[in-house]
């Protein structure tokens, strides 16, 4: 008789997840090969955590609370908005409970459903949508990015006294 130790590990077994790499940023974010949201953050300063593009990548996995930027890639009526891969990051469990808040991307071209996958995490992460920019935001968005991120540290830090 088979074990279920040899069975699970068989041909056509899905392969091993990598290890998650622990980080400790109070920014994460996620930003397709387009690459602006990336631009956006690396205008800020801050000590910031890329989540990864590909599946076979290193997860991260958080280890202080943080708030995620994420840019909107939706479908119709707003499906599929989240990318799958900041889907992926937050169904690691710890993420979910260390996530703060969510600024989100997009493009004014989209309508409605302009930075709808911060409004989807918001919703999911019981988190406030912090701010919306379009593509890698003006220097007046990163201004004003700098400044509410420093105060919205501080006020949480002062809610846990
Ligand atoms: C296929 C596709 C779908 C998109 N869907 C939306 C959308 O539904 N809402 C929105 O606000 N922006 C949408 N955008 C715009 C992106 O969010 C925007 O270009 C963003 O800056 C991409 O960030 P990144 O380059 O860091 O990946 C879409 C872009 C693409 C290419």
């Amino acid at each position: 008789m088979t074990s279920l130790v040899t069975a699970s590990a068989g041909a056509g077994a899905p392969a091993a997840q990598p290890e998650p790499r622990l980080v400790s940023s109070r920014l994460i974010y996620f930003s397709s090969v387009s690459g602006n949201t990336h631009r956006f953050v690396m205008k800020l300063g801050l000590d910031a955590e890329r989540i990864p593009l590909h599946p076979h990548d290193r997860p991260l996995r958080a280890t202080e609370p943080f708030v995620l930027v994420v840019p909107t890639y939706g479908g119709t009526g707003g499906a599929g908005s989240v990318p799958k891969q900041v889907i992926r990051f937050l169904n690691d469990p710890q993420n979910r409970s260390l996530i703060r808040g969510v600024i989100s991307a997009g493009n004014t071209n989209f309508g409605d459903n302009f930075c709808a996958a911060g409004d989807i995490v918001a919703v999911k992460c019981k988190v406030p949508h912090l701010y919306r920019f379009e593509l890698m935001g003006t220097a007046e968005d990163v201004e004003r990015v700098k400044q509410g991120l420093d105060a919205f540290w501080t006020r949480l830090s002062q809610n846990q006294k």
